[in-house]
């Protein structure tokens, strides 16, 4: 290796275009997943407060924001529901005809090339709002298994790509293959949310999704933020259940994480931009403390460089559009 003074690592970013030269990130729209949050009703665009620029849409507004998504070059949306009524256990999730088995369908047929992934969990539909069936005042996981696999099948028997189990069950991911397989749908690939962290960037989804739960909090089924071994373990396990892809979540604060995984495991890796992280910046921004589009553009080269193929991000429309002026 040479030294200074012959060494001079600032040549390589003397101007544009040898810094584009010596660039070795580079992110592009085909890498996001646009997540959305689809709500009963017509004409429905209610604004979520904490997360400036998203909203609960009724089908016939999702209709036109995939569209644009999709213009932009979005390959993939990620569904979440909101039901018309919350009980103990959840039984939209699984309705055949609840409102994300309605998305997908209205999807599919709008916007054939669109690739629908959907978010398998409880918490959505549950009335004291945990992950799983509630059995003695805490979180079954066994019984919670059968629900999520049916509530699996529903999702691509409306026509869904990749289901993605986010509960933290153990076994899901398990549980949800033998239940695709047994309907015929061993073609259907799984991504599963494998290391996913009990944190506090999951607020503003909270408020967005209405699911925060009734009681106690989500510590004794997700991961402890201070475990990266552990994520492994639970990566591993992903694997050994048939998951197709995994995924670390939240992204910002995990990156030695995701780095780790990247490094350990051959299956592609996806990372999860959560609403909290998203929420710093739009708050940030608004106030005028940083700069938004280089704030945002960073933090998602980050998730990149730190080893994610795909990122999961509410930023996925407005990165594309400034990802396309800087072309
Ligand atoms: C469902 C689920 C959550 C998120 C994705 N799937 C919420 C939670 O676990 O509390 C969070 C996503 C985000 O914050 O953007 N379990």
């Amino acid at each position: 290796m040479t030294s200074f003074p012959d060494s001079r690592l600032r040549r390589l970013r003397g101007s544009d275009s040898m810094r584009n030269m010596a660039r070795e990130t580079r992110l592009t729209a085909k890498e996001f997943v646009y997540p959305v949050f689809v709500a009963h009703g017509h004409g429905v665009k209610e604004p979520i407060e904490p997360m400036p620029g998203q909203f609960q849409m009724s089908l016939d507004v999702l209709s036109e924001d995939v569209g644009e998504a999709a213009e932009l070059g979005i390959p993939a949306v990620l569904l979440f529901g909101l039901p018309a009524e919350k009980d103990p256990l959840g039984t939209e999730g699984y309705d055949p005809e609840g409102i994300v088995q309605e998305a997908v369908r209205m999807i599919k047929k709008n916007h054939p090339n669109m690739m629908v992934v959907t978010d398998v969990c409880m918490c959505e539909y549950t009335d004291h709002g945990h992950c799983g069936v509630i059995d003695n005042g805490k979180v079954d996981n066994d019984q919670t298994l059968e629900l999520l696999g049916r509530t699996a099948v529903s999702h691509v028997l409306a026509g869904a790509d990749l289901p993605a189990p986010s509960a933290m069950m153990d076994g899901q991911v398990w549980a949800i293959r033998q239940a695709l397989n047994d309907k015929g749908y061993e073609d259907t690939p799984i991504m599963g949310y494998a290391a996913k962290y009990s944190s506090g960037f999951y607020g503003p989804f909270r408020v967005a999704a209405n699911s925060t739960p009734q009681f106690g909090d989500r510590k004794s089924y997700q991961m402890d933020p201070a475990n990266a071994r552990m994520a492994m373990r639970e990566i591993e396990a992903d694997i050994a259940e048939g998951a197709d892809i995994v995924m670390v979540k939240p992204a910002l604060s995990y990156l030695d994480v995701i780095r780790q995984a990247k490094d350990r495991f051959d299956v592609p890796l996806a990372a999860y931009n959560v609403s909290g992280e998203y929420s710093m910046i739009k708050a940030a921004a608004q106030n005028g403390w940083v700069d938004e589009k280089t704030v945002t553009m960073e933090v998602l080269t980050s998730i990149k460089r730190a080893g994610a193929d795909t990122i999961l991000t509410y930023h996925a429309k407005e990165a594309a559009r400034w990802l396309r002026e800087m072309e």
